[in-house]
Parts: C-alpha cells; sequence; structure tokens
C-alpha cells in the first residue's frame, strides 16, 4: 500500500492508517472514559470528520444530520459532542434541558458565520411570503433564528423540493445551494456568498491528476465543493451519503473529495472488501474539526467544561429551535 501511495499524486487512504490509529487507543484511556461517562450519566457522539481516535471511543458518529435527529432521543442528560461549534449549538437547541459539552469549543466552523442579515432582509422583502429561508444547519443560532427551517447536506433537495414557497433564499452555502437549484429546478433558489474554506480549497487539477491514475475509481464527493470540482463526481452526497454509498457500490476504488476524516468509517466498513480510497495530494482537512482530540475529550470529561449555552436572547433561541424542528418534521415526511 504505501509503495503505491508514494507513486501517486494523491494518497491512498486504504491502507487501514485511521484503522490502526484507532485500535491503537490505549485499554486504560478506553476505561477511564467509561467511568467518567457512567459518573457524569453522559453519552459521547462525534462527527465522521474528527479523529480516528475520538470516533474510536464514541457511542455514536455520524454526519451532521444523523446526529442533531439522534441528540433528541437520548436518555442521558449530558451529551458530549465531538464536533464544531454549530453541531453543539444545534443539540443544545434541541434538547434545552440537557446539557451539552464541546470538548473543543473553539472549534467553529467558519462558513458558519458568512450570512449577513441585510441579505435576508432585502430577500423578505423582495419575495414576501412566497419566499423561504432555508438554512444550512452550518450556521449559528443567531442566523437560524432569521430562517424559516434548517437543513443539512442529506436532506437539503428533499426539503427544498417539499417547501410551498416557490423563492428560496438558500443560507450561508453557495455550493450547496447551487447543487440544490440543480436538483430542484422548478424553485427560483438564490445563492448567499458563503462557502466552507476547506470545501473550496479542494483542487480540480489535483483531483483529475488522480482520475487520470485511477481510471476505474468512482469520486464521491461532498455538495460544499465547487461546481467544477462537483462535475467530476459520479455520487454527490453527505459525509453518511458517500460512506453508505462506497460500502453498497460493487466498484473497488474511489477517490473521496471531502475531509478526510470520512476515512476512518470507509475503512472501519469496507475491511472486508478489499476497497481502495484515494484523497487529494494536498490533504483535505478541517482544521477545526481536526482540534477534537483524544486527550480534550478525556478532559472535558473529567472537568465538565465547554459547555454551550444559548447565545441569543429567548425568543431568538425559540425560533433558531423551530427552524431545527421544521428541519426534523419535514426530513420525516
Ligand atoms: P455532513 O452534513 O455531511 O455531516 O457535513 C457536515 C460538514 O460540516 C461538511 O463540511
Ligand atoms: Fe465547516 Fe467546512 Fe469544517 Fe465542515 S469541513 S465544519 S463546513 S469548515
Amino acid at each position: 500500500m504505501a509503495e503505491a501511495a508514494s507513486m501517486s499524486t494523491g494518497r491512498e487512504g486504504s491502507s487501514g492508517t485511521a484503522l490502526a490509529r484507532a485500535a491503537a487507543v490505549p485499554q486504560d484511556v478506553r476505561e477511564r472514559i467509561e467511568q467518567l461517562k457512567a459518573e457524569r450519566d453522559a453519552v459521547i457522539l462525534a462527527h465522521y470528520y474528527v479523529e480516528p481516535e475520538v470516533q474510536a471511543v464514541a457511542d455514536y458518529v455520524g454526519d451532521s444530520f444523523y446526529l442533531a435527529k439522534l441528540a433528541k432521543s437520548l436518555p442521558q442528560q449530558t451529551i458530549v459532542l465531538c464536533g464544531v461549534e454549530f453541531m453543539g449549538e444545534s443539540a443544545k437547541l434541541l434538547n434545552r434541558t440537557k446539557t451539552v459539552l464541546l470538548p473543543e469549543p473553539a472549534a467553529d466552523c467558519p462558513m458558519a458565520h458568512m450570512v449577513q442579515r441585510a441579505t435576508i432582509d432585502a430577500a423578505r422583502a423582495e419575495y414576501g411570503d412566497d419566499l423561504a429561508v432555508v438554512c444550512y444547519v452550518n450556521s449559528t443560532m443567531e442566523i437560524k433564528s432569521w430562517s424559516d427551517v434548517c437543513v443539512t447536506s442529506s436532506n437539503a433537495v428533499k426539503i427544498v423540493r417539499e417547501l410551498s414557497q416557490r423563492h428560496v433564499l438558500f443560507i450561508p452555502d453557495r455550493n450547496l445551494g447551487r447543487f440544490v437549484a440543480e436538483q430542484v429546478p422548478e424553485k427560483h433558489v438564490i445563492l448567499n456568498d458563503g462557502c466552507c474554506p476547506r470545501h473550496e480549497a479542494i483542487s480540480l487539477a489535483e483531483l483529475q491528476e488522480l482520475k487520470r491514475e485511477h481510471p476505474q475509481a468512482l469520486v464521491l464527493a461532498h455538495p460544499e465543493c465547487t461546481a467544477a470540482v462537483l462535475a467530476e463526481a459520479d455520487y454527490i452526497g453527505s459525509t453518511a451519503g458517500i460512506i453508505s454509498y462506497a460500502e453498497a457500490s460493487e466498484a473497488r476504488e474511489f477517490i473521496v473529495v471531502t475531509v478526510q476524516g470520512v476515512l476512518y468509517e470507509l475503512e472501519r466498513r469496507c475491511a472486508e472488501q478489499g476497497k481502495r480510497f484515494f484523497v487529494t495530494h494536498t490533504p483535505p482537512t478541517c482544521g477545526d474539526m481536526d482540534g477534537i482530540t483524544l486527550a480534550k475529550l478525556v478532559r472535558c470529561l473529567e472537568t465538565g467544561t465547554g459547555a454551550v449555552k444559548i447565545a441569543v436572547d429567548e425568543q431568538a433561541a425559540e425560533r433558531a429551535q423551530l427552524t431545527l424542528d421544521r428541519m426534523l418534521e419535514y426530513a420525516a415526511r
């Protein structure tokens, strides 16, 4: 495997690296985590982008929709969310009486702030009641409170399609918004100028080079990528969608065009299938997700620090919560 990787301009992720890192978590650390969880009545949720060591000790691992949905049904009093701030905020808004802890409270998705209130006011003034403000869950509580409904990358197309309004202001991600607009041409989708800097940075040239080196490989991409990158994709979907697609596919090789944290779950699920996964030569990483380490998770469980606060007034919190409740309702239809 190492030889294949060194011959390639891309990097092979199927050499079991992520699995090996997860397996190397010492037994005493695992036992300590179990003990601390019991003491705090805590459950650990992790996003597919965090380090393999953290995913390995989590009780539940998933995409942002799964984590939000799941958080609502868990019996434990404390939810430790190994993800970026907006994920913790969503869990807190959906579970106001519970404690939600973030092992790294400074881990913040930059895209979550990329909307101006004036953009929303202008669209509402122009289209009135025939406009829905559709907010990607990667957004702050305040931005959610200005919106009508939340979506994630796994349900955005379905929810936009079902809205009664013809006009949709899609915030903050222009790339997911454009992808949704293409899938739902009957709607007039207005885009906002925000994006994920990590997905935008994925190089088209590196992807094309990788495709030339692995002509049999299917390209699996997250809709936060640019239009030019998505034009090369065989499948476009959320992190959970990418993982399920690869697992079910007959293909043997895949170029994964999203943050490389997903390689752990891909390796874990496909370990017996002999599948190979490649990512671009420049590592597709998310610095914020990388900040959520196993050491910080243990410290968070020990100290109980990193509690998510409702950072807006009560009326705004209720409006923000409603956008998430509506998402869960639409997605369940
Ligand atoms: P998912 O909805 O696939 O979990 O994506 C979250 C995210 O932050 C993508 O960058
Ligand atoms: Fe935000 Fe992009 Fe990181 Fe996802 S990958 S958390 S969208 S910065």
